[in-house]
């Protein structure tokens, strides 16, 4: 797995210099970034330009996250450690505001460091309030406990309080978006997040659920281009290709990869059914000359 996080960057002089100045940073409600990162904690950004690449990335302390307004919350189970937890952390549509987004920059990409991303756009975070965790039961990410895997929740997780799903076609139910490990955040639009996985045909109804079922469960690890996440390598027109050309393959390995791949990272969708797969086939259909 890439270790994104290892990218690190030389300490400078003028981190040293930023870091004389902590409480600036919380006027306004926004926070003044460095150019260079001197510690795993802090947290990349960058914005995705309208051709689908990186902006030079900036970088923030945990320090001043936390001067950034908090809640703190009670969870009955936390998807991480399958424990009750207290969080503390800001909602994730205050970190947007404090992170300077353009006025498109409405969508903010949760990058972690094995290639899995999540998306947060205006509708999941009025419907969910996701929050972006700061400490766990008053700890900081260094002392945070590992996850059910043995990985590790930080540098920084995403988590909820009470998490309510939304959505259901067929056998698929909306999940929490709940990214651990993430090392970096971007701030894009929907046209350069969800829209680059939007059907270019959407008169047929089945296209249109198939859509909303790959972009709520597929998306995270599968790439259109720039968006979307790379841990699978492979991408959306490799699947699309799959799906039309190797159409029981594809229905198989979505409902359970592991009998391909013993080991593979890819969950098993058990409650996909023959009409579920086959909303997911006639969207992925339509996408294969769709760029
Ligand atoms: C947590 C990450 C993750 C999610 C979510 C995920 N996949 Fe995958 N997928 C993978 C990985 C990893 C592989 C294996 C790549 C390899 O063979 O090395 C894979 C492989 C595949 C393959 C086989 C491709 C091939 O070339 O043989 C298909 C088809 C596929 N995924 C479809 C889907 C669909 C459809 C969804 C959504 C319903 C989905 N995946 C969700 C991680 C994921």
């Amino acid at each position: 797995m890439l270790l994104q996080s290892e990218r690190m960057r030389p300490f400078c002089f003028a981190t040293m210099v930023s870091l004389l100045f902590p409480f600036l940073a919380a006027l306004g409600g926004t926070l003044t970034s460095s150019p260079t990162r001197s510690s795993l904690q802090h947290l990349e950004v960058f914005n995705i330009n309208a051709d689908g690449s990186s902006s030079v990335p900036r970088y923030y302390r945990f320090e001043q996250l936390l001067t950034l307004p908090q809640i703190t919350v009670k969870t009955a189970t936390d998807p991480n450690t399958q424990q009750p937890a207290t969080y503390t952390g800001v909602y994730l549509n205050d970190l947007i505001q404090a992170l300077q987004s353009s006025p498109e920059g409405t969508v903010l990409g949760a990058n972690c460091y094995d290639g899995y991303q999540q998306y947060y756009d205006p509708d999941y975070t009025e419907k969910h309030h996701p929050i972006f965790l700061l400490k766990y039961d008053g700890k900081a990410p260094a002392d945070w406990p590992k996850s059910e895997h043995n990985s590790p929740m930080g540098p920084y997780c995403v988590v909820h309080e009470n998490f309510q799903s939304s959505e259901t076609i067929y056998g698929y139910t909306e999940a929490p978006r709940i990214p651990f490990g993430i090392v970096s955040v971007e701030l894009t639009s929907y046209a350069l997040s969800f829209g680059k996985f939007g059907a270019p045909d959407r008169h047929n109804p089945e296209v249109v659920k198939g859509e909303r079922i790959a972009i709520g469960s597929c998306i995270s690890c599968h790439n259109n281009g720039s968006a979307g996440g790379k841990m699978a390598q492979r991408p959306w027109q490799v699947l699309a290709a799959n799906s039309i050309y190797n159409g029981n393959y594809f229905r198989q390995y979505v409902v359970n990869p592991q009998k391909f791949k013993p080991d593979v990272a890819m969950p098993a969708h058990p409650t996909f059914d023959s009409v579920t797969l086959d909303a997911l086939q006639a969207y992925f259909k339509t996408m294969l000359s769709g760029n």
